[in-house]
């Protein structure tokens, strides 16, 4: 298992790109399966998940085909819908098939995904949803089994105990497109993600209205056609990027820059004394620059997650490896994972001091951070302990790099060409007991690390 070597205390300065969204492009990726006309999405970023969603649509009979950022899907078997669970245990996000393929194929096996490793992550709204449509749901042997001659709209009221569902959204919303008659979804999703899937499936000829609101209407169409789609840039690896800079003292200019999508995380990163300010004029969340400026004097803040247009949830871990470096005590409460906090450990063995209570965690800012050898289970815990290492003193190692290649894509090469000192220690290749490191630029032999 690759790992990264980071040397902190490096300023961040330069300039850097977004890439397009994972999150928006697994479920605009699963809805290829609406139609069997090609749908070409550009901005599609390299990453392991978009890499195992791919094999999951070509497994269910899609002929997939990638040239850079440009991904092409045309179906060419409809026969096949199972999503089997050695793909389903990787990413839970390929349960975004059922929907598509229920409206499709009248019926659909998905192995039911379990928990994550912050906790239980239930699908009981997405299977509510598509049997309000017409759907019958059954569980046999760990598999999901959805059947429907033709689903019917329906309005279905898709808030749960967290909020709305983003998925369990894009599920019903997808489904209902090829329904008789029409659906309204209440207490839908507002993420951005479910507006990008709105707009590919307007394009492809539904008739969706509302998409960004609570309230998503949906009239039924017989079917849809292909499509181009650009996806969306990633808000949360532009909130990460923006935070490596507050916490080197960094000066880093960020472009397509969704600003539109983070004001709730430009908001705390102004409390906290980090300067943020679009240098370009464009009025359009897809292609905003936007610097980030701070000198590292930061004052603690209090923020709680929420769904959008509130505090993400996939930025809490780095946010709160940023207010360690803070002077006074911030408060943060997760309320959309209440046990998403791995990090917490794993940041004190570089120094942090956090008290966490249940769903909240105290942070005592510390001013500074030490290096240390650390890992974590889930990709945005990790990518904390990355910006951590980017600003501690001496050397961190973050081991399991894979969870970061499922939703950064090579993480190490953006940060080294804002001037961090990171390399990633492959250990698939030993010569003489030593990895082979791949620096950047050229390889070089070093000691393993721990
Ligand atoms: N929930 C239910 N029942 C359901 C579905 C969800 O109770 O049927 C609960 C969940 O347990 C959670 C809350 O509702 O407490 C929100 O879950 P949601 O369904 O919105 O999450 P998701 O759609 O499975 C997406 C992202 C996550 C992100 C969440 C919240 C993708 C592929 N995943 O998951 O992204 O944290 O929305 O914004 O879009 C990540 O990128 O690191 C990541 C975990």
């Amino acid at each position: 298992m690759d790992a990264f070597s980071i040397h902190g205390g490096k300023r961040l300065t330069g300039t850097i790109s977004v890439d397009g969204s994972k999150n928006a492009s697994l479920p605009l990726l699963a809805s290829s399966l609406l139609t069997d006309q090609t749908i070409t999405f550009d901005s599609v970023p390299k990453l392991s998940d978009i890499e195992n969603m791919g094999k999951l649509l070509a497994e269910l009979g899609c002929d997939v085909s990638r040239d850079d950022q440009k991904v092409t899907i045309t179906t060419v078997d409809e026969s096949k819908s199972h999503a089997r669970y050695d793909i389903v245990r990787t990413m839970r996000a390929s349960v975004c098939v059922l929907g598509p393929l229920l409206a499709k194929r009248g019926e659909v096996r998905v192995s039911m995904p379990g928990g994550c490793a912050f906790g239980d992550r239930p699908i009981d709204l997405h299977l509510r949803g598509l049997e309000a449509l017409g759907a019958t749901i059954e569980l046999d042997g760990g598999n999901i089994i959805a059947k429907a001659d033709r689903l019917h709209g329906a309005t279905i009221f898709l808030g749960g105990p967290f909020g709305s569902t983003v998925l369990g959204t894009a599920n019903v919303m997808s489904a209902a497109t090829l329904a008789k008659g029409r659906t309204i979804i209440e207490s839908a999703a507002c993420e951005p993600e479910i507006t990008d899937l709105a707009i590919l499936l307007n394009a492809m000829g539904a008739k969706i209205s509302g998409a960004g609101t609570p309230r998503i209407t949906i009239e039924g169409v017989e079917e849809l056609g292909g499509a181009k789609h650009t996806v969306m840039p990633d808000r949360i690896v532009a909130g990460t990027w923006a935070i490596a800079a507050a916490m080197t003292n960094g000066d880093v200019e960020i472009e397509r820059f969704p600003l539109d999508h983070l004001l709730a995380v430009t908001d705390v990163l102004s409390t906290v004394g980090v300067h943020v300010h679009q240098t370009n004029t464009s009025q359009d969340p897809r292609s905003c620059t936007v610097q980030v400026v701070s000198d590292r004097h930061l004052k603690p803040v209090m923020f709680t997650t929420q769904p959008f247009p509130g505090f993400p949830t996939d930025l809490q871990a780095q946010t709160m490896a940023l207010l360690c470096l803070s002077r006074g005590n911030s408060i943060i409460t997760e309320k959309i994972y209440p046990e998403r906090f791995m990090h917490v450990p794993e940041l004190s063995r570089m120094g942090a001091k956090l008290v966490r209570q249940g769903s909240t965690v105290i942070v005592q800012g510390v001013g500074h951070l030490v290096g240390a050898p650390v890992m974590a289970s889930d990709l945005r815990a990790s990518a904390s302990l990355v910006l951590a290492g980017l600003a501690a003193e001496g050397e961190t190692t973050v081991s399991r790099v894979y969870h970061l290649d499922r939703g950064y894509s090579s993480m190490e090469k953006t940060l080294s060409s804002i001037g961090a000192d990171i390399t990633r220690i492959t250990d698939d290749v030993i010569v003489d007991g030593l990895p082979i490191v791949e620096t950047v630029p050229p390889k070089k032999l070093v000691q393993a690390n721990s």
